[in-house]
């Protein structure tokens, strides 16, 4: 990739994040600025936005929400007219729902996949016309180990949610495939549980929340704080791999997955021995 040189190089170039303006987003967004980076920070939280890009030596604040198409393009141009091009874009917006099953409404459903996955859809096909036409380019997509490796206890929980991160991971695919003769890369960004506003447990309005004793017997105590699940993205950027797996010794999971065909509840042992930790 025409980033990289060793390890990715971001002098001088322009980094663009979906909700940047907190958690592993604005986390990203100083380890990029703190390699010599120019920052957008691109979140629905317009103020937080801006207070996020004040933090950072070069960086300008978009509030856009990636379920509206015109938002996400007029952030790309808006970007682009600063800065004079995008090299990385990071398409990290995403929410949650946790409840029973059968308790997800079809606007539940249509609620999750239209930010999930066509936010990030939307984000690909803002910026590859751009990146097409300077031979060059970086998407990060963000997924969930809750998609990346079955049988987590929560994920019975998040139907939606796993189903969306999930397909994150095919697009991130598909988009690797796609991109790559353009001299585009992908990488794939699947953060474990990490303490960040997300993760602190459905949002209050939320139609079928999770009971507070069940979340509790079901949140295991680990989480990792967002420099670590960051942490782990920039070495995975740094050495050019597509997967970027904050979850602790997620080759021996991953391989125990295929071993067993892709059964979760052949992988409900390792979550209940803590083998993950
Ligand atoms: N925190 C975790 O445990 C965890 C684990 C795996 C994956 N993730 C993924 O990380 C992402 C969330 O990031 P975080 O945990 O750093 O959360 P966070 O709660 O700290 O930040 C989320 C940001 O997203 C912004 N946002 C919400 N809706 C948006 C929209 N429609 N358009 C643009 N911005 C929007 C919010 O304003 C906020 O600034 C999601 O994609 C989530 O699936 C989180």
């Amino acid at each position: 990739m025409s980033l990289r040189d060793g390890e990715i190089k971001l002098t001088g170039r322009t980094v663009f994040i979906t909700a940047g303006a907190n958690g592993m987003g604005f986390c990203f967004a100083r380890r990029c600025a703190g390699r010599g980076a120019n920052v957008v920070i691109a979140d629905i939280d317009e103020a937080a936005a801006g207070d996020a890009a004040a933090r950072l030596p070069s960086a300008i604040s978009i509030g856009c929400d990636v379920r509206d198409t015109m938002q996400v393009e007029r952030a790309r141009d808006v970007a682009i007219a600063r800065f004079g091009a995008v090299d990385l874009v990071l398409s990290h917006a995403g929410m949650t729902q946790a409840g029973p099953l059968d308790r997800f409404s079809d606007a539940d459903w249509t609620n999750i996949l239209d930010l999930n996955v066509i936010g990030m859809a939307r984000v690909l096909r803002a910026f590859t016309p751009h990146m097409t036409e300077r031979g060059r380019g970086h998407f990060i997509l963000t997924s969930s180990s809750l998609a990346l490796i079955s049988g987590h206890p929560l994920s019975g929980f998040a139907a939606p949610y796993v189903a969306s991160k999930a397909a994150v991971i095919g697009l991130a695919q598909s988009a690797a495939v796609a991109l790559a003769p353009h001299g585009i890369s992908v990488t794939l960004f699947a953060p474990d549980l990490t303490e960040t506003g997300f993760a602190k447990g459905p949002p209050p309005d939320a139609a079928v929340p999770i009971a507070p004793s069940a979340a509790a017997t079901l949140v295991p105590p680990l989480r990792q704080t967002p420099e670590q699940a960051v942490a782990v993205l920039m070495r995975a950027l740094d050495d050019g791999a597509f997967l970027a797996s904050a979850t602790p010794r997620h080759e021996k999971l991953l391989r125990e997955q295929v071993e067993a065909g892709f059964d979760p509840l052949a992988m409900a042992p390792a979550y209940a021995m803590g083998k993950t930790a």
